[in-house]
Protein backbone atom coordinates (compact mmCIF):
# COMPACT_ATOMS: atom_id res chain seq x y z
CA UNK A 1 0.00 0.00 0.00
CA UNK A 2 1.49 3.50 -1.06
CA UNK A 3 0.28 6.76 -0.93
CA UNK A 4 -0.72 7.32 -4.64
CA UNK A 5 -1.83 11.15 -4.87
CA UNK A 6 1.76 12.52 -4.28
CA UNK A 7 4.90 13.76 -5.89
CA UNK A 8 7.30 11.43 -5.62
CA UNK A 9 11.47 11.24 -6.75
CA UNK A 10 11.72 9.17 -9.64
CA UNK A 11 15.37 10.37 -10.37
CA UNK A 12 17.70 13.27 -11.05
CA UNK A 13 17.56 14.93 -13.98
CA UNK A 14 20.88 14.48 -15.18
CA UNK A 15 19.89 10.71 -15.34
CA UNK A 16 17.67 11.18 -18.41
CA UNK A 17 18.44 11.42 -21.68
CA UNK A 18 16.73 10.12 -24.73
CA UNK A 19 18.17 6.29 -23.68
CA UNK A 20 15.01 4.85 -21.88
CA UNK A 21 15.19 4.18 -18.48
CA UNK A 22 13.19 1.48 -17.00
CA UNK A 23 12.47 2.09 -12.90
CA UNK A 24 9.65 0.27 -11.35
CA UNK A 25 7.46 3.20 -8.95
CA UNK A 26 5.27 2.15 -6.39
CA UNK A 27 5.59 -1.82 -7.82
CA UNK A 28 4.05 -0.23 -11.31
CA UNK A 29 6.95 -0.17 -14.11
CA UNK A 30 7.64 2.77 -15.67
CA UNK A 31 9.51 3.96 -18.50
CA UNK A 32 11.17 7.67 -18.82
CA UNK A 33 13.08 9.18 -21.15
CA UNK A 34 13.95 12.74 -22.44
CA UNK A 35 12.09 13.30 -26.02
CA UNK A 36 14.57 14.68 -28.80
CA UNK A 37 12.84 18.07 -28.35
CA UNK A 38 13.75 18.19 -24.72
CA UNK A 39 10.26 16.79 -23.27
CA UNK A 40 10.36 14.89 -19.82
CA UNK A 41 7.91 11.75 -20.10
CA UNK A 42 7.16 8.80 -17.80
CA UNK A 43 4.91 6.15 -19.19
CA UNK A 44 3.73 2.26 -18.40
CA UNK A 45 6.61 0.32 -19.77
CA UNK A 46 4.26 -1.91 -21.53
CA UNK A 47 3.25 -2.34 -24.67
CA UNK A 48 -0.81 -2.20 -25.39
CA UNK A 49 -0.05 -4.60 -28.21
CA UNK A 50 1.39 -7.56 -26.54
CA UNK A 51 3.39 -6.46 -23.25
CA UNK A 52 6.48 -6.42 -24.49
CA UNK A 53 8.33 -4.01 -21.44
CA UNK A 54 8.22 -0.32 -23.96
CA UNK A 55 11.66 0.35 -22.13
CA UNK A 56 12.60 -2.30 -25.45
CA UNK A 57 12.17 0.26 -27.49
CA UNK A 58 13.52 3.36 -28.80
CA UNK A 59 13.18 7.02 -28.80
CA UNK A 60 12.62 8.29 -31.86
CA UNK A 61 12.02 12.55 -31.78
CA UNK A 62 9.33 12.89 -29.63
CA UNK A 63 7.86 9.66 -29.51
CA UNK A 64 8.40 6.27 -28.64
CA UNK A 65 8.64 3.08 -30.28
CA UNK A 66 8.51 -0.51 -29.09
CA UNK A 67 11.37 -3.14 -29.77
CA UNK A 68 8.86 -6.09 -30.90
CA UNK A 69 6.34 -4.66 -33.77
CA UNK A 70 7.50 -1.29 -33.57
CA UNK A 71 3.77 0.66 -32.42
CA UNK A 72 4.20 4.34 -31.88
CA UNK A 73 3.82 6.15 -28.60
CA UNK A 74 3.37 9.82 -28.24
CA UNK A 75 4.57 11.52 -25.45
CA UNK A 76 0.56 11.33 -23.95
CA UNK A 77 0.86 7.44 -24.13
CA UNK A 78 -1.56 7.13 -26.93
CA UNK A 79 -0.32 4.84 -30.06
CA UNK A 80 -0.21 6.97 -33.08
CA UNK A 81 1.20 4.51 -35.70
CA UNK A 82 0.91 0.82 -36.44
CA UNK A 83 3.31 0.00 -39.24
CA UNK A 84 1.78 -2.14 -41.75
CA UNK A 85 -1.62 -0.28 -41.43
CA UNK A 86 -3.33 3.00 -41.75
CA UNK A 87 -5.39 2.81 -38.64
CA UNK A 88 -4.80 2.47 -34.96
CA UNK A 89 -7.25 0.49 -32.87
CA UNK A 90 -9.12 2.66 -31.26
CA UNK A 91 -8.21 3.16 -26.90
CA UNK A 92 -4.73 1.87 -28.09
CA UNK A 93 -3.10 3.34 -25.27
CA UNK A 94 -0.74 3.12 -22.20
CA UNK A 95 -1.06 5.47 -18.93
CA UNK A 96 1.21 8.36 -19.04
CA UNK A 97 2.79 10.17 -15.61
CA UNK A 98 3.22 13.41 -15.13
CA UNK A 99 7.16 14.04 -15.12
CA UNK A 100 8.29 17.34 -13.55
CA UNK A 101 12.26 17.88 -13.68
CA UNK A 102 12.41 20.74 -10.93
CA UNK A 103 16.21 21.51 -8.42
CA UNK A 104 17.97 18.82 -10.57
CA UNK A 105 15.44 16.18 -9.25
CA UNK A 106 13.04 14.79 -11.68
CA UNK A 107 8.95 14.41 -9.84
CA UNK A 108 6.56 11.75 -10.82
CA UNK A 109 2.95 11.87 -9.87
CA UNK A 110 1.52 8.23 -10.11
CA UNK A 111 -2.23 8.70 -8.76
CA UNK A 112 -5.24 10.49 -9.86
CA UNK A 113 -4.04 12.97 -13.08
CA UNK A 114 -6.70 15.54 -11.97
CA UNK A 115 -5.29 16.20 -8.35
CA UNK A 116 -1.71 16.33 -9.92
CA UNK A 117 -0.80 19.82 -9.09
CA UNK A 118 2.86 21.28 -9.82
CA UNK A 119 2.89 23.77 -7.22
CA UNK A 120 2.57 21.21 -4.58
CA UNK A 121 6.39 19.78 -5.30
CA UNK A 122 8.89 20.41 -2.66
CA UNK A 123 11.25 22.88 -3.12
CA UNK A 124 15.37 22.23 -2.79
CA UNK A 125 16.92 25.41 -4.33
CA UNK A 126 20.28 24.17 -2.25
CA UNK A 127 20.89 21.90 -5.81
CA UNK A 128 21.05 24.87 -7.62
CA UNK A 129 22.16 27.28 -5.26
CA UNK A 130 26.15 28.62 -5.76
CA UNK A 131 26.68 28.61 -2.27
CA UNK A 132 26.69 25.23 -2.03
CA UNK A 133 28.05 21.70 -3.77
CA UNK A 134 26.63 18.97 -3.97
CA UNK A 135 27.16 15.23 -5.45
CA UNK A 136 24.41 12.19 -5.42
CA UNK A 137 23.92 8.86 -6.12
CA UNK A 138 20.70 6.65 -6.31
CA UNK A 139 20.57 3.23 -4.28
CA UNK A 140 18.38 0.62 -3.95
CA UNK A 141 17.45 -0.66 -0.50
CA UNK A 142 16.02 -3.87 -0.17
CA UNK A 143 13.55 -3.16 2.66
CA UNK A 144 9.95 -1.11 3.19
CA UNK A 145 10.31 2.79 2.95
CA UNK A 146 9.44 3.10 6.21
CA UNK A 147 12.12 1.85 7.95
CA UNK A 148 14.32 4.09 5.75
CA UNK A 149 12.08 6.98 6.86
CA UNK A 150 12.51 5.67 10.91
CA UNK A 151 16.12 5.72 10.17
CA UNK A 152 16.65 9.80 8.95
CA UNK A 153 14.11 10.69 11.43
CA UNK A 154 15.43 9.39 14.29
CA UNK A 155 19.93 10.58 13.79
CA UNK A 156 19.92 9.34 17.72
CA UNK A 157 21.45 5.96 15.80
CA UNK A 158 24.57 8.45 14.15
CA UNK A 159 26.46 7.18 17.56
CA UNK A 160 26.51 3.79 17.26
CA UNK A 161 25.93 2.93 13.70
CA UNK A 162 28.09 5.71 12.13
CA UNK A 163 31.07 5.67 14.45
CA UNK A 164 34.06 5.72 11.78
CA UNK A 165 32.36 9.07 10.02
CA UNK A 166 29.69 10.95 11.44
CA UNK A 167 29.49 9.30 14.55
CA UNK A 168 30.97 10.84 17.23
CA UNK A 169 30.80 9.51 20.89
CA UNK A 170 27.36 7.77 20.93
CA UNK A 171 26.25 9.20 24.57
CA UNK A 172 26.29 12.43 23.01
CA UNK A 173 23.91 11.35 20.18
CA UNK A 174 21.44 9.74 22.58
CA UNK A 175 21.78 12.69 25.46
CA UNK A 176 21.34 15.31 22.49
CA UNK A 177 18.31 18.13 23.28
CA UNK A 178 15.55 17.14 20.80
CA UNK A 179 12.15 18.86 19.49
CA UNK A 180 9.54 17.45 17.73
CA UNK A 181 7.25 20.10 15.80
CA UNK A 182 4.13 18.51 13.66
CA UNK A 183 3.58 20.11 11.31
CA UNK A 184 0.12 19.30 8.79
CA UNK A 185 1.36 16.14 6.90
CA UNK A 186 5.17 16.70 7.81
CA UNK A 187 7.51 16.85 10.79
CA UNK A 188 10.45 18.12 11.95
CA UNK A 189 12.87 17.14 14.76
CA UNK A 190 16.03 19.46 15.45
CA UNK A 191 18.90 17.94 17.71
CA UNK A 192 21.30 19.76 19.09
CA UNK A 193 24.42 18.68 20.77
CA UNK A 194 27.10 21.11 22.73
CA UNK A 195 30.59 20.97 23.24
CA UNK A 196 30.94 17.49 22.18
CA UNK A 197 33.89 15.72 20.23
CA UNK A 198 33.86 16.53 16.60
CA UNK A 199 33.20 13.42 14.29
CA UNK A 200 35.78 11.94 12.08
CA UNK A 201 34.18 13.60 8.86
CA UNK A 202 33.95 16.89 10.01
CA UNK A 203 37.51 16.96 11.10
CA UNK A 204 38.79 15.42 7.96
CA UNK A 205 36.25 18.61 6.41
CA UNK A 206 37.12 21.54 8.32
CA UNK A 207 40.27 20.59 10.86
CA UNK A 208 38.29 20.98 14.12
CA UNK A 209 40.86 20.72 16.51
CA UNK A 210 38.82 20.60 20.00
CA UNK A 211 35.23 19.83 20.73
CA UNK A 212 32.50 21.51 18.75
CA UNK A 213 28.66 22.12 19.14
CA UNK A 214 26.45 20.11 16.63
CA UNK A 215 22.99 20.67 15.26
CA UNK A 216 20.47 18.95 12.91
CA UNK A 217 17.36 19.26 11.62
CA UNK A 218 15.84 16.80 9.98
CA UNK A 219 12.57 17.34 8.13
CA UNK A 220 9.83 14.89 7.08
CA UNK A 221 7.42 15.05 4.36
CA UNK A 222 6.12 11.75 2.31
CA UNK A 223 8.44 11.03 0.07
CA UNK A 224 11.36 13.49 0.81
CA UNK A 225 13.36 14.19 4.13
CA UNK A 226 15.48 17.25 3.82
CA UNK A 227 18.28 16.95 6.86
CA UNK A 228 20.21 20.24 7.80
CA UNK A 229 23.82 19.82 9.67
CA UNK A 230 25.67 22.60 10.82
CA UNK A 231 28.80 22.19 13.50
CA UNK A 232 30.89 25.26 14.86
CA UNK A 233 33.98 25.42 17.45
CA UNK A 234 32.53 25.18 20.79
CA UNK A 235 30.86 28.68 22.10
CA UNK A 236 32.17 30.14 18.34
CA UNK A 237 28.93 30.77 15.75
CA UNK A 238 26.79 28.30 17.22
CA UNK A 239 22.91 30.07 17.88
CA UNK A 240 20.07 27.73 17.47
CA UNK A 241 18.10 31.11 15.82
CA UNK A 242 20.33 31.87 12.46
CA UNK A 243 22.45 28.49 12.66
CA UNK A 244 25.69 30.34 11.49
CA UNK A 245 28.07 27.39 10.90
CA UNK A 246 31.51 27.00 10.17
CA UNK A 247 30.52 23.34 8.56
CA UNK A 248 27.38 23.41 7.18
CA UNK A 249 25.94 20.41 5.53
CA UNK A 250 22.58 19.49 3.88
CA UNK A 251 21.21 16.03 2.56
CA UNK A 252 18.58 15.56 0.28
CA UNK A 253 16.69 12.58 0.88
CA UNK A 254 14.19 10.95 -1.62
CA UNK A 255 12.37 7.79 -0.47
CA UNK A 256 10.38 6.04 -3.50
CA UNK A 257 9.18 2.77 -2.63
CA UNK A 258 9.92 0.38 -5.71
CA UNK A 259 7.69 -2.13 -3.93
CA UNK A 260 6.33 -3.39 -0.55
CA UNK A 261 9.81 -4.77 0.07
CA UNK A 262 12.38 -2.48 -1.79
CA UNK A 263 12.90 1.61 -1.60
CA UNK A 264 14.27 3.63 -4.21
CA UNK A 265 16.56 5.85 -2.18
CA UNK A 266 18.27 9.00 -4.22
CA UNK A 267 20.66 11.23 -2.07
CA UNK A 268 23.02 14.30 -2.23
CA UNK A 269 25.32 15.74 0.13
CA UNK A 270 26.43 19.33 -0.19
CA UNK A 271 28.26 21.98 1.66
CA UNK A 272 28.73 25.54 2.06
CA UNK A 273 32.94 25.34 2.59
CA UNK A 274 35.80 24.73 0.27
CA UNK A 275 33.66 25.46 -2.69
CA UNK A 276 36.21 25.38 -5.35
CA UNK A 277 37.90 22.73 -4.21
CA UNK A 278 35.93 19.88 -6.23
CA UNK A 279 37.65 17.06 -4.11
CA UNK A 280 35.94 18.10 -1.36
CA UNK A 281 32.19 17.77 -2.87
CA UNK A 282 33.92 14.17 -3.82
CA UNK A 283 35.24 13.61 -0.01
CA UNK A 284 31.69 14.05 1.51
CA UNK A 285 29.75 12.45 -1.17
CA UNK A 286 31.93 9.28 -0.40
CA UNK A 287 31.76 9.39 3.36
CA UNK A 288 28.30 9.78 3.34
CA UNK A 289 27.99 7.03 0.86
CA UNK A 290 29.98 5.02 3.57
CA UNK A 291 27.17 5.56 5.94
CA UNK A 292 24.52 4.75 3.92
CA UNK A 293 26.04 1.31 3.39
CA UNK A 294 26.33 1.13 6.94
CA UNK A 295 22.59 2.15 7.50
CA UNK A 296 21.44 -0.07 4.43
CA UNK A 297 23.01 -3.48 6.78
CA UNK A 298 21.19 -2.26 9.69
CA UNK A 299 17.28 -1.66 7.32
CA UNK A 300 17.78 -4.56 5.23
CA UNK A 301 18.21 -6.65 8.35
CA UNK A 302 15.34 -5.43 10.06
CA UNK A 303 13.28 -6.27 7.27
CA UNK A 304 14.30 -9.74 7.48
CA UNK A 305 12.95 -10.16 10.77
CA UNK A 306 9.89 -8.04 10.47
CA UNK A 307 9.12 -10.85 7.12
CA UNK A 308 10.45 -13.56 9.45
CA UNK A 309 7.59 -12.45 12.70
CA UNK A 310 5.36 -10.11 11.55
CA UNK A 311 3.74 -10.42 14.58
CA UNK A 312 6.15 -10.48 17.39
CA UNK A 313 5.76 -7.24 19.19
CA UNK A 314 7.96 -3.87 19.02
CA UNK A 315 7.84 -1.09 20.87
CA UNK A 316 8.50 2.68 20.65
CA UNK A 317 10.69 4.62 22.64
CA UNK A 318 11.41 8.36 23.15
CA UNK A 319 13.65 8.79 20.10
CA UNK A 320 10.73 7.50 17.83
CA UNK A 321 8.66 10.30 18.24
CA UNK A 322 9.23 12.11 14.87
CA UNK A 323 9.05 8.26 12.79
CA UNK A 324 6.02 7.43 14.68
CA UNK A 325 4.30 11.03 13.37
CA UNK A 326 5.76 10.35 9.92
CA UNK A 327 3.99 7.36 9.90
CA UNK A 328 0.94 8.05 11.32
CA UNK A 329 0.26 10.25 8.86
CA UNK A 330 1.42 7.78 5.75
CA UNK A 331 -1.28 5.74 7.35
CA UNK A 332 -3.89 8.83 7.73
CA UNK A 333 -3.11 10.08 4.18
CA UNK A 334 -3.76 6.07 2.95
CA UNK A 335 -6.95 6.06 4.68
CA UNK A 336 -8.38 9.30 3.12
CA UNK A 337 -7.33 7.81 -0.27
CA UNK A 338 -9.44 4.58 0.25
CA UNK A 339 -12.18 6.36 1.50
CA UNK A 340 -12.47 8.59 -1.23
CA UNK A 341 -12.02 5.78 -4.09
CA UNK A 342 -14.89 3.95 -2.08
CA UNK A 343 -17.16 6.87 -2.56
CA UNK A 344 -16.50 7.15 -6.06
CA UNK A 345 -17.46 3.47 -6.54
S1 LIG B 1 4.51 -5.87 -28.37
FE1 LIG B 1 4.85 -3.79 -28.81
S2 LIG B 1 4.49 -3.64 -30.93
FE2 LIG B 1 4.04 -5.71 -30.45
FE1 LIG C 1 22.40 6.58 9.45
Amino acid sequence: MFIQNQWYVAGFAKELSTQLLARTLLSEPVVMFRSESGKVVALEDRCCHRNLPLSHGKVQGDCLSCGYHGLVYNTDGECIHVPGQDTVPPGAKVKKFPLVEKDNVLWIWMGDLAKANIADIPDYPIHSDPRWAHKGSHYTINCHYELIHDNLIDLSHVGYVHGKTIGGTPAAHSEAQMFVERQGNGVTVRRFMKDTVPPPTYVRSIGFKNNIDRWMQITFVPGLIRIYIGAADTGKGFDEKNQMDQLGLRIFNGVTPETEKSTHYFWTAAHNHRLTEPNVTEALHAEVAQTFEEDRIVVEAQQRRFEQFPDRKTFAIKIDAGGIHARRVIAQLMEAEKKAALIST
